[in-house]
Order: structure tokens, then sequence, then C-alpha cells
């Protein structure tokens, strides 16, 4: 299984992600995990992409596809994978085009404005592995630690409302264009990938169910 789910930031796309990767047993691929690896190991694009990222604006698109193109170079990358993030411009999508990736999903998960601000506001990340929680709609079992390894969770730097604001502008401008990219892909070709498109709304349980719907 190889899928793209596609979404604004606060979506639930890392959420989701985490369901379906059990569920299908691959790897995902998300970009903005693999840039805070590498802030936090202060790599010097870690040091480059933590001012973008800090801003709300997108990492280069050269620098995005070198690191996926070197990711789906892995060995467990064989039986599929999830992007999750990518691609997020028509360059980076056009990319995937051209080394020939066959993707049989591209899944977009649609949340309206107005509920982004307050998932984002309360989520928390466990830096290591990427896992999200809610302080409200997804909570851990103890309140700031991880339910898996007990580490403490934190908020992310481009969580403060007026940089997800600015996040929100650079999807609307840059990466909704992938909506219509996909779509017209799936209706002219038979061996493009096919395009789905759920509703975010409800419950963390209730998604996962309309995704495998989606899926099945
Ligand atoms: P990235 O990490 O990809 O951020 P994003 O796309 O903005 O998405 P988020 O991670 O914020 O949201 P999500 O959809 O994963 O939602 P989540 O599941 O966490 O990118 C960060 C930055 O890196 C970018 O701004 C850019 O600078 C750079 N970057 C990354 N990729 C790039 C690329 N390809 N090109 C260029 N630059 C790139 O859920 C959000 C919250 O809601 C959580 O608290 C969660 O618990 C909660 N929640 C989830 N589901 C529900 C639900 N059903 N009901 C209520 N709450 C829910
Ligand atoms: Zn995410």
């Amino acid at each position: 299984m190889r899928l793209i789910l596609l979404g604004p930031p606060g979506a639930g796309k890392g959420t989701q992600a985490g369901f379906l990767t059990k569920h299908f047993g691959i790897p995902q691929i998300s970009t903005g995990d693999m840039l805070r690896a590498a802030v936090k190991a202060g790599t010097p694009l870690g040091l480059q992409a933590k001012k973008v990222m800090d801003s709300g604006a997108l990492v280069s698109d050269d620098i995005i596809i070198g690191l996926v193109k070197d990711r789906l170079q892995a060995d467990d990358c064989k039986s599929g994978y999830l992007f999750d993030g990518f691609p997020r411009t028509i360059p980076q999508a056009q990319a995937l085009q051209d080394a020939a990736v066959k993707l049989d999903f591209v899944v977009e998960i649609d949340v309206p404005e107005e509920d982004i601000i307050e998932r984002m506001s309360g989520r928390r990340v466990h830096p290591a592995s990427g896992r999200t929680y809610h302080v409200k709609f997804n909570p851990p079992k103890t309140p700031d630690v991880d339910d898996e390894t007990g580490e403490p969770l934190v908020q992310r730097d481009d969580d403060k409302e007026e940089t997800v604001r600015h996040r929100l502008t650079v999807y609307r401008e840059q990466t909704r264009p992938l909506v219509d990219f996909y779509s017209d892909l799936a209706d002219g070709d038979g061996s493009a990938a096919r395009y789905r498109k759920i509703s975010g709304v409800g419950s963390v349980d209730e998604i996962h169910q309309r995704l495998l719907s989606a899926l099945a």
C-alpha cells in the first residue's frame, strides 16, 4: 500500500498515520517529523529548517525532495509507505510523478479552519516518536506523559496561534492546489492513484473507521 494523507495543518494526518501504518504494516514518511529530528540533532539542515518552520513557511522543495528520495531507498519502504505532510507543493508532487512512484490512494482529510486552532492549541507531542495527543480530544493516560515510553510530552514551537494562521494561509496557497492535481490525474488515467476525500470532523476513532472504509 502506497498512500498520501493530504490535509491542512491539524487535520489529524499524524494521528491517523499512527493507526494506518500499524494496520497496513508500512512506515510513515512524515517530512515534518524528519525535519524536527534534524532540528533536534542540530544538523546544518536542522539549523536552516528551524527558522522556516517557526515562521510557518515551507522548507524549499529541493531540500524536501532530496530527503524523501533518500528515505524511499530504505528497505522498509519496499512493501509500501504512507506520506504524511508530503507532497505539499506542485513541484513536490511532480517530483514523485517524475520518479514514477505508483500510488494506490491519495486521501484528503477535510477539517474546517475554525476547528484547527483549537486542535493545535491543545496538541502535545512525544518528540522522539512523533506520537501526538490532545489535552481534551485525545489525552494521554497520564497528563503530559507519553503512553508508550513514559517520557515527557511537549508543545510544538509552530503551534502558536499566529504561526498556525500563517500555516493555514500557506496551505491554501501552496498545498490546496494538489487536490485538483491528484483528482485530475485520477480522472484521466486508470493507473493513477484513487482519490478519496473524507471529513476529518468527529472522534479520532470515527475518522479511523472512515479512512479504513475509504481505503477498502
Ligand atoms: P508538519 O509536521 O507536516 O505539519 P502540518 O502539515 O502543518 O500538520 P500538523 O502536523 O500540524 O497536523 P496533522 O494533520 O498531522 O494533525 P495531528 O494529527 O497532529 O510540518 C511542519 C512544518 O515543517 C511545515 O510548516 C513546514 O515548515 C515544514 N514541512 C514539513 N513538510 C514539508 C514539505 N513537504 N515541504 C515543505 N515544508 C515542509 O492533529 C492535530 C491535533 O488535533 C492533535 O492535538 C490531535 O490529538 C488532535 N486531533 C486529531 N484528530 C482529532 C479529531 N478527530 N478530533 C479532535 N482532535 C483531533
Ligand atoms: Zn503532523
